[in-house]
């Protein structure tokens, strides 16, 4: 038979079979700092309200303190056959303190417990998925920095299109990232309120201090309906829904990384260490690492949909149910940070080869928009510069040339009267990065204000 703390009214326990499909152990046990201390707030507030003797709640403090302590130390291991976590430490104090130990679970439930548990969880976590992120948008923008002149490609459809820098390339990578780490601080402050107080469902009879508590543990106020502070996981759906919205962004950018690991681009140059051979093909070298963080995507986007299956049909309030929102919000979060944790390095240890950038903006008429433009400054409307500068591509072709600058300035004339030897200084691929001096644009002082502006939102 299973070990089960308070049966209630019930007689018959659960088979040990069946204990363990209810038992949520093995995943909430890293609640086992945020329980003891959401236990020592309220036992303050029992005593200072008058619910518990203070002699019982000194005791209750300090024996918290020391299963903390010894937790933390490993020396009290944590049972895998509780319950869960809350059962855990309240059956480990009870059972070292006898009465005392038995006075903590007045005028609470596990239900406010664990939302209260979860919220401090994330209090702690969730900024160190921030700072991870922050570290990675600096890795790219100190990178970005050093290549504000190198040219390359900037695609649409995958196809060439036009010239842009890897500087700005780099920058709108991080510029999603940025909204990633708005994204979990956002859904941390909406999370910032204490249910404790809440109970099962609908508070208590007995006099707590629901601000009293909150206060106590570093929130601002209490949540503000009982109800809702048991069944509320919306803090879980928007941090999944972050999380899953990050790994997408780094599913793409690796997405671009492994085409220009192939070497038919070859614009990148892994480190092996963030590479890998092959067990039958000697001569290898995988980008693994980024397939794995661009696979991750898809796990992360599972846990943002099982969180949402999960919820979407419950009544109100507390269901069991709840119970399956953990293992899915600690792998996004665990999720996170490891990807994080790999792609930046990966990218700090790249190198990027200028060289093979700079030649594919040759060939692909990436100067086209630029001849258009050209004639546009001359005054000619853009609908028939566009024509004109077509032409010209046409011709280019024809002649079996694979630049506009292999065009003489009589082969351009007898397109349009326009153009001029000076044509041949704006198709440039350095001085059609340089004309793009627009704010967001790829213009080596536009992206420098780019990446400052970054830096300040990054705080
Ligand atoms: N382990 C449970 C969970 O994570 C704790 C709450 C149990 N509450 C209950 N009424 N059975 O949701």
């Amino acid at each position: 038979m299973a070990q089960v703390l308070w049966s209630g009214r019930l007689e018959e326990k659960p088979e040990a079979e069946a204990f363990a499909f209810e038992s949520s152990i093995s995943v909430d046990s890293r609640l086992a700092q945020e329980d003891i201390a959401g236990s020592r707030a309220h036992v303050a507030m029992l005593v200072e309200r008058g619910i518990i003797p203070a002699e019982a709640a000194r005791a209750i403090d300090e024996e918290l303190k020391r299963i903390a302590a010894e937790l933390a130390s490993g020396k009290l291991a944590i049972d895998q056959n509780a319950e869960d976590i809350h059962s855990f430490i309240e059956g480990v104090l009870t059972e070292r303190l006898g009465d005392a130990g038995r006075m903590v679970h007045a005028g609470r439930s596990r239900n406010d417990q664990v939302a209260v548990d979860l919220r401090l969880y994330l209090k702690r976590v969730v900024p160190e998925i921030a700072e991870e992120i922050r570290a990675t948008c600096e890795t790219l923008l100190t990178v970005a920095e050093q290549h504000l002149e190198t040219v390359m490609p900037g695609y649409t459809h995958l196809q060439r299109a036009q010239p842009v820098s890897l500087a700005h390339h780099l920058t709108a990578w991080t510029a999603g990232l940025v909204r990633d780490r708005e994204r979990f601080l956002d859904a941390l402050s909406r999370l910032d309120e204490c249910p404790l107080g809440s109970g099962a469902l609908a508070t208590t009879t007995l006099a707590l201090d629901r601000e009293a508590v909150a206060r106590s543990l570093g929130f601002p106020q209490p949540t503000v309906n009982s109800m809702d502070s048991v069944a509320d996981r919306d803090f879980a759906l928007e941090l999944a829904g972050a999380a899953a919205i990050l790994a997408t962004h780094l599913s793409r950018f690796c997405e671009d990384i492994i085409i220009w690991a192939t070497e038919e681009f070859g614009f990148i140059d892994l480190a092996e260490q963030w590479s890998t051979g092959s067990s039958i093909m000697p001569q290898k070298k995988n980008p693994d690492f980024a397939e794995l963080i661009r696979g991750k995507a898809g796990r992360q986007i599972g846990n943002l949909v099982s969180l949402l299956t999960l919820l979407k049909g419950l009544p109100y309030a507390y269901d069991r149910d709840l119970q399956e929102d953990k293992e899915a919000l600690f792998d996004a979060l665990d999720t996170s940070r490891a990807t994080l944790r790999m792609f930046r390095p990966m990218i700090a240890t790249a190198r990027f080869r200028k060289d093979r950038m700079e030649a594919a903006c040759f060939g692909g008429f990436l100067e086209a928009t630029d001849v258009a433009e050209y004639l546009v400054r001359k005054g000619l409307p853009f609908r028939k510069a566009h024509e004109v500068a077509a032409q010209v591509v046409r011709d280019c072709v024809a002649a079996g040339q694979r630049s506009i600058a292999e065009r003489t300035l009589a082969d351009l004339r007898s397109r349009s009267d326009l153009f001029d030897a000076d044509l041949y200084e704006v198709i440039r691929p350095a001085a059609a990065l340089r004309n793009r001096s627009r704010s967001g644009g790829p213009a080596p002082q536009a992206v420098t204000a780019q990446i400052a502006e970054l830096r300040r939102r990054l705080g």
